[in-house]
């Protein structure tokens, strides 16, 4: 029996209210590329609230036709779909303004208000801040003086990076506390958003045979694991402040280890699963120097692929890492003693994230779960087997839930497909919260400001290559053998 995945839409929508969906920094790469591909999705499987509008905001002075194209640029459809994507743009609009000015945002209020229309119906409104950290603070205090609607909901989805360290990232916390309740704000981390991310909960709670041996005395190790083909491709001036420890390592790898390593909710309230990996982070130490392994790719063998530093914004004497693995001990009752053991890096030889939590039993054979977040998602257990026929040899083999050939969804929705449509439902569960951050940050802080004072100098790679050529070393003295000779064959595809 094929099985689909089904969302369940507790609605907020009713006929008695409207919702407004702003998309500031709507001019911008991620609205065109993750935003409105995300909306249109959730208009075509009709999750969008019956009566919404969606109105883009930014400062370029964009004509409607022409921010329309932009929009669609990256939504494919079939002939079939054409008449639905009409639909959808007959619902988008657009206004310009600044992010920092009263009379723009009150020029929006009415750009909105207008839409909405003055009868009765609950008013909410969506903000969704698509822009650059830098006017995070400005924005959504000129949202809150001068669009906050006062006859409905108001939620505010905030995009990462949330601060560079422990301080500013409290800076931005207090200012937008000032303004937002806790319960408005949406903090976006889009790992958790997807599909395998999602499913970790259910195989680890709604699965007794995984219960009984997630500790550590059956696991001795856990690596999660984040690979990109490509390089920092044109974002170069972004990434050379931010580095690959704070892309990817501080928010998306921390909050697969925080579902991977906590305790079970007392129930799936969103503040008990949040309370839960709270919890795991607080057990973490601050990461020391000598745990973390950096490295920084250069041009590719063959010269095809450009080095980190040929990209533009990137300076000549950069010491910005773009490979990072890092060890982690918890300590707690559960894992103390365990190395989770973190990995990731752009211009790699593969794209792949997974987390593989362990090998359950040490020793002979070694088990090894693997949970694969992208691409071809799948969970598979390597297992011990009599390798068939006539021989009694021991051969690595695996019990393999594949989601291609298991399931039949023609596809699986974008993460932000599904956390705009946790954002509409008022489901918090899968959104960062503060004192999530404020944790999270006291573990990697000491470390950044070590290694900016310091200059530490990241070992080089070759673009296309498996990263810095210590790492298999470097991985071994933390913990963790590879196998040798076992090909899982996805890879292969
Ligand atoms: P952009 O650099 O494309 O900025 C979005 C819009 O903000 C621009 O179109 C521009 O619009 C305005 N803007 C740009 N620079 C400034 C500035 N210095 N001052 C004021 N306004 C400015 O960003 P992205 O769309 O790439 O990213 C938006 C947010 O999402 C960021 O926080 C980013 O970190 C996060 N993010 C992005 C991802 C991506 O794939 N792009 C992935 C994950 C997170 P205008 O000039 O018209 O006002
Ligand atoms: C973003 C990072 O948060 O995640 C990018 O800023 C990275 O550097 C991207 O490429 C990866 O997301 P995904 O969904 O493609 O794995």
């Amino acid at each position: 029996m094929n099985t689909d995945i089904v969302f369940e839409m507790t609605s907020h929508s009713t006929e008695k209210e409207n919702t407004a969906i702003i998309i500031l920094g709507a001019s911008g790469d991620l609205a065109f590329k993750k935003t409105y591909p995300a909306l249109f999705g959730l208009f075509k499987n009709d999750f969008l609230p019956k009566s919404c509008q969606i109105i883009g905001y930014a400062r370029s002075e964009i004509k409607l036709d022409e921010f329309k194209k932009r929009i669609t640029s990256k939504i494919k459809v079939s002939d079939e779909d054409k008449a639905v994507l009409e639909r959808f743009l007959e619902i988008c609009t657009y206004c310009s303004g600044s992010y920092d000015k009263k009379e723009s945002f009150q020029n929006l209020d009415k750009f909105v208000t207008n839409l909405e229309g003055e009868d009765d119906r609950k008013k909410n409104r969506i903000f969704y801040m698509a822009l650059p950290p830098t006017v995070f603070i400005s924005a959504s205090e000129g949202l809150k003086e001068n669009v906050y609607s006062k006859k409905g909901d108001n939620r505010l989805i905030v995009e990462k990076p949330f601060g560079k360290d422990f301080d500013s990232s409290r800076v931005l916390s207090r200012a937008l506390s000032k303004h937002w309740k806790e319960d408005e704000i949406y903090r976006i981390d889009h790992y958790l958003g997807k599909e395998m991310v999602k499913n970790l909960m259910m195989l680890r709670f709604g699965n007794v045979i995984f219960g009984a041996v997630w500790n550590r005395y059956y696991i001795s190790n856990v690596q999660i694991t984040f690979k990109e083909v490509i390089g920092t491709e044109g974002r170069g001036g972004y990434f050379n402040e931010f580095g690959i420890i704070r892309d990817i390592m501080q928010n998306h790898l921390f909050q697969i280890l925080s579902i991977v390593a906590m305790g079970r909710p007392v129930t799936l309230d969103a503040e008990d699963v949040r309370n839960e990996k709270v919890k795991v982070l607080r057990s973490i130490k601050p990461l020391s120097i000598d745990d973390v392994l950096l490295g920084q790719y250069t041009r590719s063998a063959d010269g095809k692929n450009k080095g980190y530093k040929d990209d533009e914004g990137v300076p000549q004497d950069s010491y910005t890492a773009t490979f990072a693995a890092a060890v982690f001990n918890i300590a707690n009752e559960r894992w103390d003693g365990v190395p989770f053991i973190l990995k990731c890096g752009k211009a790699l030889d593969e794209a792949k994230a997974e987390d593989v939590p362990g090998s359950i039993y040490p020793g002979l054979a070694r088990n090894e779960l693997v949970i694969r977040i992208q691409p071809k998602e799948a969970v598979y257990m390597k297992v011990m087997n009599k390798e068939p026929g006539l021989s009694n040899a021991a051969v690595i083999s695996e019990l393999d839930l594949s989601y291609t050939d298991r399931y039949s969804l023609s596809r699986i929705p974008d993460a932000y497909e599904s956390l705009i449509l946790d954002v509409l439902k008022g489901e918090k569960s899968n959104f960062v919260r503060d004192d999530e951050l404020d944790a999270a940050w006291k573990i990697f802080t000491p470390v950044l400001h070590q290694i900016e004072k310091e200059k530490i100098k990241p070992e080089l790679y070759e673009f296309g290559s498996r990263g810095p050529a210590s790492l298999s070393r470097w991985i071994e003295n933390h913990g963790y053998k590879r196998t040798h000779g076992y090909q899982w064959k996805s890879t292969k595809l």
